[in-house]
């Protein structure tokens, strides 16, 4: 998925940072991605980790993590369920045609007519499997992850979901395919959350705490509001030209907010070690980061040149250069 502040391109040079400081072997230790977004990075991990714990605020990411990182054990018949669900005969009634589609009547047009209705169709059956306790947690989640990623790559969006586009590309024109979420199997257990960082950090503990809050004023609940809608499918009031519903915002978008809000998740992380991906344009400078870490601990600095994400590209924001320098701040906490 084409996600704000995806470290799919980055993880390599994560992953080597985290096994240069804490050694070759991390198979007994505890790894937690506290902003997990698509869970990339915890599943980089996976196979290699006693466990890792997976978290992030926005519920389509929870839904994400819940498969890519919460599933371990072979899930048989999937395939099944696949066909199963590509085959149904489309809605005209639900939630995703009625409001985000230019036939159901709202003006929005996230997605093609065909494909809103296919949406809902998918999404109430799976409901319905759940419901009647034919599919259990992990192939609801499964499932669910699926259709989100197999939604998102037929929307009708430059990139996020803060607009759509007033003509239907041709993409989104492209009839659905509903393409199984696959994810690694392995031995060990491990916890998915849906929570604030800065309360979860209060409850957990580990070896190696992996951050990567949001950098800039952008809100993620604003920009992925679609995905959170076909994920949990409750019924609101869709808002304004976009349709979006209440959404929660991240203190850590917030100028006045970040600095005090990041200081206290170092405070109170019952971690080791903390790695913290941060790039040159963020609300935090690298010396605010810095001053905060050394505080708690042994503190260093690895960084990287990196190519823009493409959201970050359009004629509003107006950047000097198509690179920006990423950082993964390190910090070796006293006492933790
Ligand atoms: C830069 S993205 C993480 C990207 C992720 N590492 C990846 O590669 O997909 C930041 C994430 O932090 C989440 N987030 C923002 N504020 C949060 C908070 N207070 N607690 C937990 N998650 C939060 C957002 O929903 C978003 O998914």
């Amino acid at each position: 998925m084409n996600y704000i502040g995806s470290k799919y391109k980055l993880s390599n040079f994560i992953k080597s940072t985290v096994y240069s400081v804490v050694g070759n072997d991390l198979s007994n230790k505890i790894v937690c991605d506290i902003f997990a977004g698509t869970g990339i990075v915890g599943r980089s991990f996976k196979k290699e980790v006693k466990q890792v714990i997976a978290n992030d605020f926005e519920y389509y990411s929870y839904v994400l993590n819940r498969n890519y990182i919460g599933n371990h054990s072979v899930i048989e018949n999937t395939n099944v369920l696949i066909d199963e669900l590509n085959a149904l005969p489309s809605v005209d009634s639900g939630f995703i045609y009625r409001n985000y589609c230019l036939g159901g009547g709202s003006e929005r047009q996230y997605f093609s007519d065909n494909n809103g209705k296919m949406i809902d169709a998918i999404r109430q059956k799976i409901e319905q499997w759940h419901t009647s306790q034919q599919i259990q947690d992990g192939v609801y989640y499964f499932l669910l992850a699926s259709l989100l990623e197999s939604a998102d790559k037929v929307a009708n969006t430059a990139s996020v979901y803060g607009a759509y586009l007033k003509k239907i590309k041709p993409s989104a024109q492209k009839k659905m395919d509903l393409v199984p979420a696959v994810f690694d199997v392995n031995d060990n257990e491990h916890q998915v959350f849906n929570e604030d960082a800065n309360e979860l950090i209060t409850k957990i503990s580990g070896d190696i705490l992996y951050l990567d809050p949001p950098y800039n004023e952008r809100q993620y609940g604003a920009n992925y509001h679609l995905l959170n809608t076909i994920a949990k499918y409750d019924n609101f009031v869709p808002k304004g030209k976009t349709g979006l519903p209440n959404y929660k915002k991240s203190l850590y978008c917030s100028r006045k907010d970040v600095l005090h809000e990041f200081e206290e998740l170092i405070k109170n992380a019952q971690f080791q070690y903390i790695f913290l991906s941060y790039n040159n344009e963020g609300l935090m400078s690298v010396a605010d980061v810095r001053d905060i870490m050394q505080k708690y601990g042994k503190y260093d600095l690895a960084s990287t040149n990196y190519q823009r994400f493409k959201a970050d590209k359009d004629a509003n924001r107006i950047h000097k250069t198509n690179t920006t320098e990423e950082y993964v701040h390190i910090l070796e906490k006293t006492g933790a």
